[in-house]
């Protein structure tokens, strides 16, 4: 895989599947991808004719010609939508698949397989779609996450995380702290969500901020979960994207001194440690700084 392949997408941004007015929006709306959505923000009388919209609204855009991805989010299994969901869109050959109400590894796996044959019928390469699970919005699903490293699913474009979906299924009346602040038990699987990504080698992508009149604390929020380790975040609305693509993209002093790391490590070519400005770096950092030149896609990434 190529650099820019692999290079983490900053903004995804969500837009109702059933709404004309909405995905109007999305050609200039800088978000890196969109997800057209079939779940939960179409009502159950408009899946049908919101399914038919995105399946039109991606053949009207050759994957070629695309500048922003174009992911769809389907309905989960227990629906008994997502065969037909999954049959409508894949002649547009959408970039991905969001899959939401995951139980672990397995769910993603027979969507996966679904993908292979579809795939082929339609003429695309195979493996071509990828998939971002929603890995948190069940009660079984925070114990499979670790599986994920192990799973060998090599459509496996992320992870991300929920709490709405997670709070509503143990009956919480909220997942938030007296604090305003996530309550433990959804801290504790977006922490997991984090490790598990990681250990599966893909990037982790940050759930929603709900006001998105705040356009600070959105930055402030995003700022914070990119120095934890988080590549990117979902927007739910456009006014989000431009706080999130900046969040989420090196700044330039970041790129200049991880250039100096890479030099000061190339300078002396069989060191474990290097110094600069009086401070000891050592592999971590060399890693790091080659990581930070490719998200900011750097010829001197590599
Ligand atoms: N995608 C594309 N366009 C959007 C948009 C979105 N997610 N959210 C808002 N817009 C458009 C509006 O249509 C409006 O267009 P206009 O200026 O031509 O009238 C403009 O942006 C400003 O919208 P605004 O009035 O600020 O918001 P709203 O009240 O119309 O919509 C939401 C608020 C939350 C309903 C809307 O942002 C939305 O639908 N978000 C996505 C929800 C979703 O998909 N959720 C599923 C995952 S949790
Ligand atoms: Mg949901």
């Amino acid at each position: 895989m190529t650099t820019e392949a692999m290079k983490p997408l900053r903004s995804f941004l969500f837009i109702p599947g059933d709404s004309e007015k909405k995905l109007g929006k999305v050609d200039g709306c800088g978000a890196d991808a969109v997800i057209l959505d079939l779940e939960d923000a179409v009502a159950p009388a408009n899946k049908a004719l919101a399914r038919q919209m995105v399946a039109d609204f991606l053949k009207a855009r050759p994957k070629e010609g695309r500048t922003t991805q174009l992911w769809v989010r389907v309905n989960p299994f227990d629906t008994g939508l997502t065969a037909d969901d999954v049959a409508a869109i894949v002649p547009g050959a959408p970039d991905g698949i969001m899959q939401p109400k995951i139980d672990g590894p397995d769910c993603v796996r027979a969507l996966s397989t679904m993908l292979d044959k579809l795939e082929a019928e339609a003429g695309l390469a195979a493996g071509a779609i990828r998939i971002l699970p929603v890995a948190t919005e069940t009660p079984l699903a925070p114990f499979r996450l670790g599986d994920f490293a192990k799973a060998g699913l090599t459509r496996l474009a992320g992870l991300t995380w929920g709490a709405e979906d997670l709070s509503s299924a143990v009956g919480a009346s909220t997942n938030l702290g007296a604090d305003g602040k996530w309550a433990f038990t959804y801290q504790m699987v977006r922490s997991l969500t984090l490790m598990a990504a990681h250990a599966s080698g893909v990037p982790a992508y940050e759930t929603l901020y709900v006001d998105f009149r705040d356009d600070e604390g959105l930055r402030a929020s995003c700022r914070a979960a990119r120095a934890e380790g988080w590549s990117g975040r979902i927007a739910i609305h456009p006014a989000q994207v431009a706080g999130i693509n900046e969040s989420f993209s090196p700044s330039d002093e970041e790129v200049a001194f991880a250039r100096r790391v890479i030099a000061a490590f190339a300078a002396e070519p069989n060191a474990g440690t290097v110094g600069i400005d009086g401070k000891m770096y050592d592999i971590p950092h060399l890693k790091a700084a080659r990581k930070t030149l490719a998200i900011a896609g750097d010829a001197h990434a590599d």
